[in-house]
């Protein structure tokens, strides 16, 4: 199958299998993942369809819903197979698709291609600035989580298992994963790209806070 058709069968197929999501893992993270990733792949010289078809393919079954961190690399071989893919191609994209989550502030980022970075820092620049807030609000929403509480501590999780187990609020969930996503890119463009979003979510933060306390 030609590069260009594989991307277009995966994006149909993504598109589909993300449609009715509320939890921030609709379609639209996909198609700005992979809009970034792309771009970003562009600058750092990267193969762009192992990026594109990572990126499509990083959510369609995610660890937080399934449960089992295996079924995300299991859910994009069985895609691109199905599609006849290069074997070499297959095993690239399910490398990727395994190492881009975040599992908690004291657990660092398995090693991976420049690919593999590209994609990485196009997820975590979707969970960051407005687009990361109003995401990580809709998350806090789907999961009945409080939107703040300010005598509950945010927890700098050690483990994958402590910070699956953690109820945080939207508030702490900045701490806790958002804010640490500038220190974390893996690119040249992506640290570039998190600069002014990581100063929105501070000014916002300030604000929530002022507001609060009814200051503002
Ligand atoms: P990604 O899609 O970037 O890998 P996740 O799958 O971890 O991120 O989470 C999806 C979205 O929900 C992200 O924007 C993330 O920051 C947000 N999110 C995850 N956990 C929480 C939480 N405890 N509170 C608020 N938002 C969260
Ligand atoms: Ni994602």
């Amino acid at each position: 199958m030609e590069p260009d058709e594989l991307v277009a069968r995966t994006e149909a197929y993504v598109r589909d299998a993300m449609a009715a999501d509320a939890s921030g893992h609709d379609w639209w993270h996909a198609a700005r993942v992979r809009a970034t990733a792309t771009g970003i792949a562009a600058e750092e010289g990267a193969d762009g369809l192992v990026v594109a078809l990572a990126a499509l393919l990083h959510d369609v079954a995610d660890e937080k819903i399934t449960g089992d961190p295996a079924s995300g690399p299991l859910a994009a071989r069985a895609w691109l197979e199905s599609l006849g893919a290069d074997q070499a191609l297959v095993e690239h994209v399910a490398a990727i698709v395994a190492v881009v989550s975040f599992h908690g502030a004291g657990v660092p980022d398995a090693p991976t291609s420049l690919e593999g970075r590209c994609v990485r820092d196009a997820d975590r620049l979707d969970a960051m600035g407005a687009i990361g807030i109003g995401r990580a609000f809709a998350y806090g929403g789907h999961a009945g989580r409080p939107m703040h509480d300010p005598g509950a501590a945010p927890l700098l999780a050690g483990s994958r298992e402590a910070y699956r187990a953690h109820q945080a609020t939207t508030i702490n969930h900045f701490p806790e994963k958002l804010l640490l996503l500038t220190a974390r890119m893996e690119t040249a463009t992506g640290r570039r790209l998190a600069e002014g979003r990581h100063a929105f979510m501070l000014e916002f933060l300030a604000r929530f806070e002022r507001e609060w306390a009814g200051e503002d």
